[in-house]
């Protein structure tokens, strides 16, 4: 785990992270009430800032929590997040939850007052033996509800994915709805098969992803073939190459599936055209 750096934001102040507070009283914290948005700043600059803004705005449109700031307010305040803990490669947390109440009502009061939150890390890069030797996942039954577009604070059924995951010996969980490819517990999933780049439609039952659509600008950029379309099960074990793919983590290789190697077992060289070209793409929008 990467520890938070030491000055966070708290509706719309800067404060020290270890003494910012709120209530329990807070619907994020009895409810779960609540969106967030994970954003990957680059040499001090966010990256894709706007796309999770709209991710995020639509996330509260969905459940109803007025966004308490202007875009224009939470470029701002982003800034300052950043500046205040010395820029660089930093990931940054945001949340919003529909705020505290005076006791607990599933009903919602139609007067809260939001929080708002946020926080960053250092983001390092992905280590080069991790990314030659490529990462392992498990496929597990999606338990999760029916609207992951909606990158809720609620994360239970991805928290208990990830341990089943580890307690098989596995990286990343890779979700399996209906014999279907989902995502991953915390990640989009690609597919490479026969040179033909493949990732599942946006749907209520996944996150759209930024950075499956950086990924797909990549793809596009380097004229490969990019097919949008439903992945069974079965298709997972006979691919050539699995990436995954969130803002934390970029887009990095699965190796190992349920035990089972992918493709050769070593990292994909589209995988590797890919990575190379993201690399490029950060360089010149930072
Ligand atoms: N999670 N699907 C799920 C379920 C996710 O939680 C994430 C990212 C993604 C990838 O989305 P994006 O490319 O926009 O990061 C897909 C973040 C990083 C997190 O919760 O920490």
């Amino acid at each position: 785990m990467a520890d938070a750096l030491p000055i966070c934001l708290l509706n719309g102040v800067l404060v020290p992270s270890n003494e910012a507070r709120i209530s329990p009283f807070d619907r994020g914290f009895l409810f779960g009430d609540g969106i967030y948005e994970v954003v990957p700043c680059y040499g001090g600059k966010p990256f894709r800032l706007q796309a999770h803004f709209d991710r995020m705005q639509a996330g509260l449109d969905a459940i109803g929590i007025a966004n308490p700031y202007q875009p224009e307010h939470w470029n701002e305040l982003v800034r300052e997040l950043i500046t205040a803990n010395g820029g660089g490669d930093l990931g940054i947390y945001i949340e919003i939850t529909r705020g505290p109440e005076a006791g607990r009502d599933f009903l919602p009061q139609p007067d809260t007052t939001p929080t708002a939150f946020g926080f960053c890390w250092r983001l390092t890069a992905t280590r080069a033996d991790q990314l030659e030797r490529g990462f392992s996942a498990a496929t597990l039954d999606d338990i999760r509800w029916l609207r992951c577009d909606i990158k809720s604070v609620a994360l239970l059924g991805p928290v208990m994915l990830r341990m089943e995951a580890k307690r098989r010996g596995a990286d990343e969980a890779i979700l399996i709805r209906n014999e279907y490819l989902a995502e991953g517990s915390s990640s989009a999933v690609c597919i490479v098969k026969d040179g033909r780049v493949v990732t599942p439609p946006p749907s209520q039952t996944r996150l759209p992803s930024i950075t499956r659509l950086v990924v797909g600008e990549v793809v596009n950029a380097l004229g490969l073939p990019l097919d949008v379309r439903e992945v069974h099960l079965r298709e997972l074990y006979s691919t050539d190459e699995i990436w995954i793919a969130s803002s934390t983590r970029e887009a990095i290789p699965i190796t190992q599936i349920d035990g089972r190697a992918v493709g050769n077992g070593k990292p994909g060289t589209i995988w590797r055209r890919v990575f190379d070209e993201f690399q490029a793409f950060k360089k010149r929008e930072s």
